[in-house]
């Protein structure tokens, strides 16, 4: 290969070799290889040396119409690059601000706690203030202060868990009855709704952690008609019909005489059927007239005092209200469960 010929294989290859940079480095380091110092070009140049002087000028004005060539394929070059990059940059930047969003997923009330705020209500339109309290619970005000003596038999219904400072996972909201007498001064009507722990064996109807809505009201000449009163205005406005209430005996040590409350099924109406079990009537709470030992150990004097409490059991009703057939849903994180609630 003579070196015009050369001039020409490096001028094919260049513009062969130089498009494939992707970069302007690229295309800089690329350019040198052909037409820099240390490049091909120069490289044929030095071998002028042994030519004549025609030949010199023939082969060094093609060196140089060669390497203008390549100064302009790189510029051209270098400007595509330019552009393609400055698009690629704008596209990874390019925000559609007319795209529809995903909409927002709120979430909703437990069913549990919109019965409560339901009830919370209804008392308080009836004078009733909410009271709260701890869910550790100190044996005195869970089971002594109520009645149960350390031995007494009716604490084995409620077994419960134990911290190991003698304190316990209180077995129901029972305990502020005796929060209340201490800090109230009489008359009070209260409320106060809260969790409450057991050691049960968990079915469909029982766990070991359920809620309940303690209620209170002591006074003077309180008696079981004021209770069943309130309890009338309350499961008329929860079930949105009248229903009819029944009391039957029940035990409880912090009341005397303490009752059973049963109203008539809200399924058939007291007629008869198999959620009732054909009796026309359902268990719904217990409750009683404030036992004078509770009261004495409370402070007052129980001929001068009376009152009435009622512990109603929250996921029971909550159950009743929407034909929920299992307990265990309620903590069961289900979101298919809790969507029907929204
Ligand atoms: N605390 C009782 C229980 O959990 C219920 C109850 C409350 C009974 C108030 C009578 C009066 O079983």
């Amino acid at each position: 290969m003579n070196l015009i010929e050369e001039v020409e294989s490096i001028l094919k290859e260049a513009q062969v070799f130089l498009p494939t940079s992707q970069t302007e480095e690229e295309l800089d380091k690329n350019k040198n290889l052909f037409i820099g110092k240390k490049g091909k070009l120069t490289s044929v140049l030095k071998k002028l040396g042994n030519l004549s002087i025609e030949e010199k000028k023939a082969i060094g004005k093609r060196a140089n119409e060669v390497s203008t060539e390549l100064e302009e394929t790189v510029n051209s070059l270098r400007e595509k690059i330019k552009k393609e990059q400055l698009e690629k940059l704008i596209y990874s930047e390019f925000y559609d601000t007319l795209r529809p969003i995903k909409s927002q997923e709120l979430g909703s009330l437990h069913p549990i706690t919109k019965i409560q705020y339901e009830i919370e209500d209804i008392f308080v339109s009836m004078g009733f203030s909410i009271m709260d309290g701890p869910e550790v619970e100190t044996d005195y005000n869970n089971f002594e202060a109520l009645n149960f003596t350390s031995d007494h038999p009716a604490r084995d219904m409620q077994d419960t868990f134990y911290v190991s400072d003698g304190n316990l996972l209180r077995t129901h909201t029972s305990a502020i009855q005796v929060r209340a007498l201490k800090v109230l001064k009489p008359p009070f009507k209260i409320i106060a709704p809260g969790r409450v722990f057991r050691y049960e064996e968990v079915d469909a109807s029982h766990e070991n952690t359920f809620y309940q809505i303690e209620g209170m009201a002591v006074g003077k000449d309180i008696s079981a008609a004021n209770m069943v009163y309130t309890m009338n205005v309350l499961l008329t406005r929860i079930f949105q019909k009248e229903v009819k209430v029944r009391l039957r005996p029940g035990y409880f040590p912090f009341v005397e005489p303490g009752f059973e409350l049963d109203i008539s099924c809200t399924v058939c109406e007291g007629k008869g059927c198999a959620v009732c079990k054909q009796s026309g009537w359902l268990e719904l709470l217990p409750c009683g007239l404030v036992h004078p030992n509770v009261l004495k150990l409370g402070g007052l004097d129980p001929n001068e005092w009376t009152g009435f409490a009622f512990g109603l059991g929250l996921d029971r009703l909550v159950m009743m209200r929407y034909g929920i057939n299992d307990i265990r849903y309620f903590h069961s994180g289900n979101l298919r469960f809790l969507k029907q609630f929204v």
